[in-house]
């Protein structure tokens, strides 16, 4: 069992209750078109992006959703290590093969009913520009028709350009900021950032918010 999802683990604690409400907002954040695809950013390392995109998946799954989560941290991505699978190839990987004919190689399902896991893949020395592909846009197109929910966890937003060109591709985006750790001018910088896709943008995620012994409770803004 892995500590960091409690919302599988610890159901009934409050911070499982945040991230639900969370999915509720989210699920109606688009009244026009169902909301397939959704970003997870912030404005620097640490905030808590892996945390809440793993917590937020399942959240959805539990209400019966097919959800994907995509490690797009090409770096440092760990969502292969919270859901306990393999990271031999992944998205790296992917996007340098044949991206229609073989994405389902590459995505792995997890122990948990309605979660399947696309990992980080090998280190590439060209994360920027693989997200920037057109194979990228085809992949995200795939993807989101073969999934009722994709959840990007993304790279911070301060300095790099993935998280960028993903806000571009997606839905919604969702901007998680810690307790006291990140400065107002840079959470004000991220924003400013996004600017371009201020319609997308469905809420700030308040997290590390100490209120619990083991967790820090998580608060959202609309
Ligand atoms: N609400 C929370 N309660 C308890 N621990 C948390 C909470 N949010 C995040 N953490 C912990 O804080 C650490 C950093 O979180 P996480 O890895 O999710 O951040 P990140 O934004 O994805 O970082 P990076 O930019 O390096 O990818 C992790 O050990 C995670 O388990
Ligand atoms: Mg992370």
């Amino acid at each position: 069992m892995n500590s960091e999802l409690i919302v599988a683990n610890n159901p009934k604690s409050s911070i499982a209750e945040a991230i639900k409400n969370i999915r509720t907002n989210l699920q109606f954040s688009s009244v026009d078109e169902k909301v397939k695809t959704i970003l997870i950013t912030s404005s620097i390392s640490g905030e808590g992006k892996s945390f809440i995109a793993s917590n937020l998946a399942v959240a959805f799954a539990q209400a019966g959703t097919k959800v994907l989560i995509v490690d797009c941290d090409m770096r440092r991505g760990r969502q292969h290590t919270i859901f306990h699978v393999e990271n031999i190839v992944g998205l790296s990987n992917l996007l340098i093969d044949d991206v229609e004919k073989k994405y389902k190689k590459y995505i792995q399902k997890t122990r948990y009913e309605n979660i399947y896991v696309l990992p980080m893949g090998v280190i590439p020395p060209n994360p920027s520009e693989l997200l920037s592909s057109e194979k990228n846009k085809q992949l995200c197109k795939i993807l989101k028709d073969n999934f009722d929910l994709v959840i990007y966890d993304g790279v911070p937003i301060g300095g790099l350009a993935d998280s960028v060109i993903m806000a571009d591709l997606v839905d919604k985006i969702v901007i998680v900021s810690a307790y006291k750790h990140t400065p107002m001018e840079v959470l004000q910088n991220t924003k400013k950032g996004l600017e371009k896709f201020e319609d997308k943008i469905a809420g700030i995620i308040l997290n590390k918010f100490p209120a619990q012994k083991d967790h820090y409770y998580v608060s959202y803004y609309q």
